[in-house]
C-alpha cells in the first residue's frame, strides 16, 4: 500500500513538473498550428505546449545539420511570435524529417 501510493505521488509530481514548465513558457501556452500529434511537432506540442515545440523543431535542426542538410526557423516559419508557416514549410518539413535519420 504504502508502495502504491509512493508511485501515485511520483506520477503527480511529474505532472505538476510538466504543467508548471508549460505555464511558464516564454512562448506562451499551446500551439495553434501544430495541433495534431501526428508529427514530431505535434507531439511535443501535446506533451509541453510551444515550448517544448520549440525545443524539438530545434533538435531537428540541428540533427539535419549534423547530417550536413541546412535548416533555419525562418525557412519555414514566416515570423517566430505566431509561427506562421511560409509556403515551402509543409514539403521542407518532410525534408527536415527526412534529415533525422542517420
Ligand atoms: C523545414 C521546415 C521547418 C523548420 C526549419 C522549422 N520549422 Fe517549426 N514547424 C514547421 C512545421 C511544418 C510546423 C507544423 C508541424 C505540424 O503541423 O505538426 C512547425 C511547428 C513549429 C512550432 C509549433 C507552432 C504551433 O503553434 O503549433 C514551433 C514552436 C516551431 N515550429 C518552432 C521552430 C523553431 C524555433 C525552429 C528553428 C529552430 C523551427 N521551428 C524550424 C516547419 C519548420
Amino acid at each position: 500500500m504504502t508502495r502504491f501510493i509512493g508511485k501515485l505521488s511520483a506520477a503527480g509530481l511529474l505532472a505538476v513538473t510538466l504543467f508548471v514548465g508549460a505555464a511558464r513558457a516564454g512562448d506562451e501556452g499551446k500551439c495553434t498550428i501544430a495541433t495534431k500529434p501526428d508529427t514530431e511537432t505535434g507531439r511535443a506540442c501535446a506533451k509541453g505546449g510551444r515550448a517544448e515545440a520549440k525545443k524539438e523543431m530545434k533538435l531537428m535542426v540541428k540533427k539535419a545539420k549534423a547530417n550536413g542538410q541546412k535548416f533555419t526557423c525562418d525557412g519555414c516559419h514566416k515570423d517566430l511570435d505566431t509561427y506562421a508557416l511560409t509556403k515551402n514549410a509543409q514539403d521542407d518539413y518532410k525534408k527536415l524529417v527526412a534529415a533525422q535519420t542517420k
